[in-house]
């Protein structure tokens, strides 16, 4: 099981200290669970020395699609790896809505990021509000997956994590239901495998959207939900220890 926290834009160097004490604290009871954390780029190097002699990954938020160049602001692999990172999402919803992350840019990050690094994708997909009344959620999932692994094949699966937060869940409060989450979840599971065969029963895929200690454990529990990528509760330390123990 995985649990990756979102830091978004918070966050601070005295949250990387006090977030890698206490998973040096519950190291025994977290020691079948995979932590992440995502910091804001700034923060990488803080926390990847906060985080020395414990097991946890640290994950870029987002990734430029350029090896190097004149990108004013943007980050790429090699940064990335350099400050010690081990994956980066691409392809959330804040980034898809608000930052100019077309299907097509997605792609192209997918795409660079496999090709030129030994990052692990965190690919994020999910419907809005009006897609899930209107009844296009696999619809939408369908298209999200399909343009963002085009040209994939199964070498990239090992370098693989899809979390579906649905976009309604983001940070409102509204959990997906457990049977919401795993119906999508298992929708994922069978195009993986009809895209790239039976191996790819084995990528994860994480559910993202208001999870919370009350609700972890319920969605976790869930068949096809293979962890969680949490955004507001991964900034307080005990919320998110709590997450990953429901877990473990
Ligand atoms: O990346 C994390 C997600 O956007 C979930 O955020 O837990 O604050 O709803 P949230």
């Amino acid at each position: 099981m995985f649990v990756i926290g979102n830091w978004k834009m918070n966050g601070n160097r005295e949250l990387a200290q006090a977030l890698t004490e206490a998973l040096r604290e519950h190291a025994d009871e977290l020691n079948q669970v995979q932590v992440g954390v995502c910091p804001p780029a700034v923060l990488l190097a803080s926390l990847n020395e906060a985080a020395a002699e414990t097991e946890l990954m640290i994950g870029g938020q987002d990734v430029n699609e350029h090896q190097s160049g004149a990108h004013t602001g943007e980050h790429s692999t090699e940064l990335l790896s350099n400050f010690g990172a081990e994956f980066t999402l691409i392809g959330h919803s804040e980034r898809r809505q608000f930052y100019g992350d077309s299907m097509a840019r997605v792609a192209a990050k997918v795409a660079a990021t496999l090709a030129n690094s030994q990052l692990t994708v965190v690919l994020c997909v999910g419907e809005s509000e009006a897609e899930r009344q209107a009844e296009q959620t696999f619809a939408v999932i369908t298209e999200q997956l399909e343009t963002a692994l085009q040209g994939q094949t199964g070498d990239c699966l090992e370098r693989l994590i899809i979390a579906y937060e649905p976009v309604w869940a983001i940070g409102t409060g509204l959990t997906a239901s457990p049977e919401q989450a795993q119906q999508v979840h298992e929708f994922i599971r069978s195009w993986l495998v009809q895209k790239f065969g039976a191996e790819a029963a084995n990528v994860a895929l994480l559910y993202g959207g208001s999870v919370k200690p009350e609700n972890a454990e319920a969605l976790f529990a869930q068949q096809d939900i293979d962890g969680g990528l949490i955004g507001g509760a991964s900034l307080q330390v005990d919320a998110f220890i709590a997450i990953a123990k429901a877990a473990a």
